[in-house]
């Protein structure tokens, strides 16, 4: 499929008529096992842990999105980061984007660190600080850009460059954009990790992650991981993603065009600061964006002065929901300190740079001067 291009791939790949029935969609197999055709013989599934003919559609469909060798879903996208480190062992040593998703921190720091593994947190938008921090035992370097919620870029291609040249493997978490703005595996990336929750869903209404690798040995490795530790995605989410990203490239128009209006809206505006958005020609790494990015997305953050101005301007909002997660149709507006970045302690909030007053945005697909408006009027009660 991949002479196609990517609408064409989004609406078709992994998502051929049912051989059986001619069914346009992909049924929903809801089935824990499978009638075995002899002894250790069976129709390409045995049990729905291992394999299920939906999950294999959508897992084959993602592979191709992000140009990779074999997807593997997972029940949310933090089992998914919990699938990537699963064969990691004690001793082993992880660099870790500092200014990461905290469910990830409360992950690595809660559990992972637990089995002996040790996790270092590294600004990864530096080069030198990445280069610094790789030691004999790091298995893993696992970056994510742009980063939640301060949109800090890291330099996918370069930073693979100095993991590589130490035979170092590089995960990139491409939640916030999708693979229709940023193919990481394309850039140089081993691994990609998804929370299929947000874009690639797109509806709010279901949960689950991905994997995609790029060798045969992670094909292999996350099967293994998928069937030995079980966290795999229900066929009837399966179905849910695979409908979600039929439309993702139309969806991430639209919120690419409202994201850039909201953006270029908010910057201009009295009361916020510190706008953070890849797409403003003024954001520190404008051109690392237009470099390795699609688009810009619909994800942004910006300063009120106080937890109070924020907790205003989140009551007054009449359009966008005052809600955790992203990605979905409808604007999302959240208060980073006590959501996102909740698990984490003020003091590490504040060297990280995210502030009582800091709140980010999901731009979704409602019209952008209705979504103007909202800010508006809801800016003037700060
Ligand atoms: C960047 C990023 N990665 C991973 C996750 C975890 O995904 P899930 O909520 O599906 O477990 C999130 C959730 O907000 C996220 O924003």
């Amino acid at each position: 499929m991949s002479q196609y291009k990517y609408s064409t791939l989004a609406v078709h790949a992994g998502q051929h008529p049912d051989p059986l029935t001619g069914a346009v969609n992909v049924p929903v197999y809801l089935s824990s096992t499978f009638e075995l055709t002899g002894i250790g013989a069976d129709r390409g599934w045995d049990y729905s842990r291992a394999g299920n003919p939906t999950r294999d559609r959508l897992e084959a469909a993602l592979a191709t999105l992000e140009g990779g060798a074999s997807g593997h879903a997972f029940t949310t996208g933090m089992a998914a980061i919990a699938g990537l480190v699963a064969m990691l062992r004690a001793g082993d040593h992880i660099v870790c984007s500092r200014d990461v998703y905290a469910g990830t921190v409360r992950l690595f720091d809660q559990i992972v660190s637990g089995y002996g593994i040790v996790i270092e947190y590294v600004d990864t938008s530096d080069l030198a600080a990445v280069e610094k921090a790789l030691k004999p035992n790091t298995k893993l370097v696992h970056i994510e850009t742009p980063s939640n919620p301060l949109m800090v870029l890291t330099d996918i291609a370069a930073v693979c460059k100095i993991a590589h040249a130490r035979g170092i493997e590089v995960s990139c978490d491409n939640t916030f954009l999708s693979p229709a703005l940023q193919r990481p595996l394309e850039l140089g990336a081993d691994i990609v990790m998804h929370s299929t929750t947000k874009y690639l869903n797109g509806h709010s209404d279901g949960l689950g992650g991905v994997l995609i690798g790029s060798k045969p040995e992670h094909k292999e490795r996350f099967l293994f991981v998928q069937k030995a530790a079980g966290a795999v995605m229900s066929p009837f989410e399966c179905f849910l993603v695979l409908r979600g990203i039929k439309t993702l490239p139309v969806r991430i128009r639209q919120h690419e065009e409202n994201g850039r209006a909201v953006a270029e809206f908010l910057s201009t505006h009295p009361k916020v600061s510190k706008l953070a958005y890849p797409g403003l020609k003024s954001h520190a790494q404008y051109h690392l964006a237009v470099k390795q990015q699609q688009g810009f997305g619909s994800m942004m953050s910006f300063e009120l002065k106080s937890r109070d101005e924020a907790a205003r301007f989140l009551t007054a909002l009449r359009i966008f929901l005052n809600a955790e997660s992203l990605g979905g149709v409808e604007s999302l507006a959240s208060h980073s300190a006590t959501t996102t970045h909740g698990s984490v302690s003020e003091e590490v909030r504040r060297k990280m740079g995210i502030n009582e007053g800091r709140i980010r945005l999901s731009v979704g697909i409602e019209d952008k001067e209705d979504l103007i408006a909202d800010l508006d009027q809801a800016l003037a009660t700060v």
